[in-house]
């Protein structure tokens, strides 16, 4: 059967859904990163399944009230030192995307850690877009390879991105229609999926039926039949 083997997911609205139990917005988060775990461990047991990126903290998100920012940073830190046991358990391999310079040296260094004592297992990679942009992505690659003085073609540069995998599959939560800046050349030929329900309410079930429509569609990648 045809498995995507690569998803990308927007996780968005958990803003909303802490409002609309009279909670505040970062319990969303806190209920998000619960999600994430569900997911992560979901794809981990289909092998099929080789990458899953998801969009934690974008070039934009600095925007946001100071405290909700420092939260996020900080569910982050604990997250991942948390899950460190998880990940080893389930065999997957943590990596990072994204400028992650931007953060404060303890998070560099607990992401650094995570990465390091994830390296070797070889069953899922678990991505998470940490102060990522795809614009930014972007230009960092060419930097790259100016500096290099590599030639520039669509192997070069694909390289040379934080992410060099196709997304087969992108999965947005909460409502809207848009790629917010996300892997936006990765997913040149993904299959977008947008759904209504807020991130902390998305379940297994949920990504299940997203697969089963995937598998339903024929893609083409430009070519005919
Ligand atoms: C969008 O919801 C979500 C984010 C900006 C952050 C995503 C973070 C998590 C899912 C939790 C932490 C992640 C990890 C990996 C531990 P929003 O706040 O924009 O929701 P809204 O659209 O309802 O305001």
């Amino acid at each position: 059967m045809n498995i995507p083997r690569h998803i990308a997911i927007v996780m968005d609205g958990n803003g909303r859904w802490a409002q609309n139990q009279g909670k505040k917005r970062v319990k969303g988060h806190e209920e998000g990163a619960k999600v994430v775990k569900t997911i992560t461990t979901y794809c981990s047991n289909h092998p099929e399944i080789e990458r899953l990126t998801l969009y934690a903290f974008s070039t934009e998100n600095w925007k946001r009230p100071r405290l909700e920012v420092e939260f996020l940073m900080k569910l982050l830190d604990d997250y991942l030192k948390k899950e460190l046991p998880v990940y080893l358990e389930n065999n997957v391999k943590f990596e990072a995307i994204g400028d992650i310079s931007a953060f404060s040296k303890k998070l560099q260094k607990t992401i650094a850690m995570v990465e390091q004592k994830t390296a070797h297992c070889n069953g899922l990679v678990q991505s998470l877009a940490l102060n990522y942009g795809s614009r930014d992505e972007i230009v960092r690659a060419a930097k790259k390879l100016q500096q290099q003085n590599i030639e520039i073609t669509q192997e070069s540069f694909n390289d040379a991105l934080d992410a060099s995998m196709d997304v087969d599959l992108l999965i947005r939560t909460g409502g809207d229609f848009r790629l917010s800046n996300f892997l936006m050349w990765q997913a040149a030929y993904a299959e977008l999926f947008f759904i209504k329900k807020l991130w902390p309410d998305f379940s297994t079930n949920d990504l299940e039926s997203i697969i089963a429509q995937f598998q339903g569609i024929e893609r083409r990648f430009g070519g005919l039949k």
